[in-house]
């Protein structure tokens, strides 16, 4: 379908293996106490799925510990991104299947547009968490993501010129948060930001308690905040992916410059190390032909 080539467009290397799925992924079964951590890449997924993981299974910091978030929090799509050999030597599980396995509530996370996500999730209305990331900041993250998880060798320059030209995996930033921010008024729905994350952290926490039902002491408030600062997660392996990227590191060596790990920096305005003025003004011309008339607030909340 449309969405499908504006996402991956023909050529891309993940279009094919995903348009043989995307109906499984359409037509999965969703339940009501499911919770859907749903983002464009590098806006802080990982680090919500974190917090609403534990939200929602009793602060069980020992098995958060002990199982991988891939594990506790599967990547709905993931299994669909490559070949069935692929797979199977990166010993990549059938991702699909997975969140079907899984427990209930589950925790699933997903990055495809609205327009591409499962059917049910607009008649069951489970909770569903979204998170924006400022544009600039999400082009320098994945930038850099591509070069950790995809070996990309090319210039900050061109893999900006690809994200604005909406050619990168996932496509347009702007049409993907734009689609969640038009139905943020949902009482299903929650609208956060990266940023507001890092300024006020027990805020968000305690606003996604209370969406989630979940009630906290301030002692359980204060152990998760800290479970969630930056320094701690990038030191927990469960959640740093730091075990998928030695393996990649011992493969890549043809890199240059050095390879940042997924936790990098974790920071707002990080953007200014990476992005050219010629390309931060070209950032702002297409925020604001997107943002004409729509009343976007980057600061939402706050
Ligand atoms: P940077 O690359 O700017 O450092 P995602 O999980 O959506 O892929 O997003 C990854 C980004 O979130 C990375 O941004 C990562 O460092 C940041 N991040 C993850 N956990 C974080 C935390 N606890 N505090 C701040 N930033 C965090």
């Amino acid at each position: 379908s449309d969405g499908v080539i504006r996402m991956w467009p023909p050529g891309c290397a993940m279009f094919a293996e995903y348009r043989n799925h995307a109906d499984r992924v359409r037509h999965l079964t969703v339940r009501k106490d499911d919770v859907w951590i749903l983002t464009y890449p590098k806006s802080g997924t990982t680090w919500t799925q974190e917090m609403a993981w534990l939200l929602i299974n009793n602060l069980d910091y020992e098995t958060a510990r002990k199982i991988p978030q891939t594990e506790r929090s599967p990547y709905l799509e993931l299994g669909c991104l490559v070949d069935e050999d692929t797979r199977r030597k990166a010993n990549i599980a059938d991702s699909v299947r997975a969140v079907e396995m899984l427990q209930s509530p589950r925790c699933i996370k997903s990055h495809l547009p609205l327009q591409l996500l499962p059917k049910q999730l607009w008649t069951v209305r489970p909770k569903i968490i979204y998170v924006a990331r400022d544009v600039k900041d999400v082009a320098a993250s994945y930038y850099h993501h591509y070069r950790l998880f995809f070996g990309y060798t090319g210039s900050c320059e061109d893999f900006v010129e690809a994200f604005l030209a909406e050619i990168v995996p996932y496509g347009s930033v702007w049409d993907h948060i734009l689609d969640f921010w038009n139905i943020r008024h949902e009482s299903n729905v929650m609208f956060n930001t990266f940023e507001e994350m890092k300024k006020d952290l027990p805020r968000v926490v305690q606003r996604t308690a209370d969406f989630l039902d979940c009630t906290l002491t301030s002692e359980q408030m204060k152990r998760l905040c800290e479970h969630l600062s930056f320094e701690s997660m990038k030191e927990n392996r469960s959640v740093s992916h730091e075990d998928e990227m030695a393996k990649l590191r011992g493969k890549e060596t043809n890199l240059v410059g050095k390879i940042e790990p997924f936790m990098r920096k974790g920071e707002v305005g990080g953007w200014k190390n990476d992005v050219t003025p010629q390309l931060e003004e070209r950032l702002n011309v297409y925020t604001e032909g997107k943002l004409a008339g729509v009343g976007y607030e980057l600061k939402y909340q706050e």
